[in-house]
């Protein structure tokens, strides 16, 4: 995982690069550091942490660089300590090197270095790559890096200042996604792994990729590919609107992005329901009605919550559009050998757009000969660029690590794009309608529920205390389950378990006792009895229960020792409401446990590295 960023320019680099980085601390936040060159030598500072301490340590020691390279790390290879941060250095000191990826075959070229006597000072895998250059460097930089790049295995995206090199960055990727943009003015130039935390200015970008390598100096980039031969890269302009995120007075970005779905499910469906046709529009889309007609398969990658939304939207395909759809969580099906055919469609799901085992899982299919479409947040994001067509999910920079926003808008983007199938091959005027009308109700439920919560907090108060929970429900609250039992995992480090209610007699019934909380999801019509029934099991053994359920379900009230009563809804539609409570119940229990909410230990918003 990890950002990295570099700043060449008339700003202050420091100042510049900590902007950028704080951007990029969704990549990572175990350590931080920045490097540059002032008066003719290498200067840096590097701590284990988040970048607000670095930041003061930076104060503290009353650093000056003429320009810099920065980093935020999510530590693989090695504990995530001083030593370890970012930048690495070679020998002599007169080289720093950033990095973020995995290089596969570090342990071998460590041995290799350290039989002719190389001394490292940190366990990570960065530190080869700098060594390597060091070793290579003889008074040309872009040379010494392009001799490096072959021997490295694995992912890469890293940038290099050399003390011999004032007011230059070089910059080399593959796979691991690398940005490079200018000013119009030429004045200034930026590096680094998501395009999204350029300074305003900076309008003008380009993508490296497949070993290519960049010198940039102010407002001046010249790009190699692998055997230094100079190319032409596109440059692309870069809209940015963006807006310094804040909590609005929430306590954390984690209950204002719970709060703002109400809203972001609105954006979602904006000009999208074409009341007059009674046809589904999304904005810059690509694919014939001919081709979508002709889909048989849909194949939905993702992975965490992603995956979750996938579930769901496979549900969407079968019951919406009558259209075979599988869910495979990327990191597994990068690894398969699938039989896709060109009448499968492939929807690769990413609130970021930078998972790599979704960029991966995606580039596989593209290379068997099927269509990507795109369900994305990130606008400019790899994912974007690479699928045939995306439909944004338009809910804004979802900050919390945990992801709540991009969920609900990833179920409703897929729910819309199911009917939209369903259209095309002849759902009725009536029913579109009918369909359109579940899709306005969507908000107000949320609204209901969201009005609720300080019910949910007192809920939370009384099952903090406990370290185990067994989620359940069916169909549609299988992956609903699912999910919010990650949400309790990532934010409270609370054990949970989800499962469809109908295996628990299958082996997990086991676990069921009087300190293993069930949490039931109960709201999907078809199978209602069927839940009931299953809680009337784990009554019988003693466990607390928690129901989430629809109003008018009065059979649980003698089951449940709680319940949280969700609005009336249609079975494909239940996942939003349900979703919400399931969210803000693990955010109080978070809270009650006093954990760090927006930033939970050893994760990252975006996971890079596969
Ligand atoms: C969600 O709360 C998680 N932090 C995580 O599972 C996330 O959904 C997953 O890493 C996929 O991210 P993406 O949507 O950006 O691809």
């Amino acid at each position: 995982m990890c950002g990295i960023f570099g700043y060449v320019g008339k700003k202050d680099p420091i100042k510049i690069c900590i902007g950028g980085l704080k951007q990029l601390e969704y990549r990572g936040y175990d350590s931080a550091g920045i490097a540059g060159l002032y008066e003719g030598q290498i200067k840096s500072c590097k701590e284990a942490g988040k970048i607000a301490s670095l930041e003061k340590k930076i104060l503290s020691e009353g650093l000056k660089l003429d320009f810099a390279i920065g980093h935020t790390r999510w530590a693989t290879h090695g504990k995530p300590t001083d030593q370890n941060a970012h930048p690495h250095f070679d020998e002599k000191s007169s080289l720093a090197l950033v990095h973020n990826g995995i290089i596969e075959n570090f342990s071998q070229l460590r041995d290799q270095l350290k039989s002719k006597n190389v001394r490292f000072t940190s366990e990570t895998d960065t530190e080869v790559i700098a060594q390597l250059i060091g070793q290579f460097y003889r008074g040309d930089l872009l040379d010494a890096v392009q001799k490096t790049l072959p021997l490295l295995q694995g992912s890469f995206a890293i940038a290099i200042i050399h003390s011999n090199h004032p007011g230059q960055i070089v910059a080399a990727a593959r796979e691991s996604p690398l940005s490079i943009g200018y000013d119009d003015q030429h004045t200034e130039s930026i590096v680094s792994s998501d395009p999204n935390a350029f300074l305003p200015s900076t309008s003008n970008v380009m993508f490296l990729r497949g070993d290519e390598i960049a010198q940039v100096e102010a407002g001046k980039i010249s790009i190699f590919n692998s055997t230094l031969k100079p190319i032409e890269k596109k440059i692309e302009k870069l809209e940015s609107n963006y807006q310094a995120p804040s909590k609005e007075g929430f306590e954390h970005f984690l209950i204002k992005e719970i709060y703002e779905q109400s809203s972001t499910i609105q954006k979602a469906l904006l000009g999208r329901l074409n009341d007059e046709s009674a046809c589904i529009e999304f904005e810059n889309f690509h694919f014939s009605d001919e081709y979508l007609k002709s889909i048989r398969n849909i194949w939905l990658l993702g992975c965490g919550t992603s995956s979750h939304a996938g579930w769901i939207g496979t549900m969407f395909f079968e019951d919406l559009s009558r259209v075979n759809a599988s869910v495979e969580i990327a990191s597994e099906a990068r690894y398969r050998n699938p039989l896709l055919a060109s009448d499968t469609l492939v929807i690769a799901i990413s609130q970021s757009g930078e998972t790599a085992d979704t960029i991966a899982a995606m580039r596989e299919a593209k290379r068997r000969g099927c269509s990507i479409l795109g369900i994305c947040n990130v606008v400019n994001s790899t994912l974007s660029r690479e699928a045939d067509s995306t439909i944004f999910l338009k809910a804004g920079p979802e900050m919390s690590v945990c992801s709540t926003k991009a969920f609900s808008s990833q179920v409703a983007v897929l729910a819309l794009f199911a009917l939209h199938i369903a259209r095309l091959k002849g759902l009725s005027d009536g029913e579109m309608r009918k369909y359109f009308a579940h899709f306005r109700k969507i908000s107000g439920s949320i609204q209901q529920v969201l009005e609720k919560s300080s019910l949910l907090q007192t809920i939370a108060k009384k099952y903090a205390k406990y370290n185990d929970f067994f989620f359940m429900g069916r169909r549609y609250m299988v992956p609903t389950c699912l999910e919010a039992a990650l949400k309790l995992k990532e934010i409270s480090y609370v054990n949970a378990n989800g499962y469809p209610a109908g295996e628990l007699k299958h082996g997990p019934i086991a676990l069921i006792c009087p300190n293993f909380p069930v949490v039931a999801f109960c709201s999907n019509d078809q199978t209602l009895d069927k839940i009931v029934s299953n809680l009337m099991e784990v009554k019988a053994r003693g466990a607390p229960i928690l129901a989430f359920a629809p109003e008018g379900l009065h059979s649980i009230i003698e089951i449940a020792d709680d319940i949280f009563w969700l609005p009336e809804s249609i079975d494909p539609f239940a996942p939003f409401a349900s979703i919400v409570a399931g969210q803000l119940f693990a955010y109080y229990i978070a809270k009650d446990r006093g954990c760090d909410i927006d930033q939970p230990r050893n994760l990252a918003k975006s996971v890079t590295v596969e």
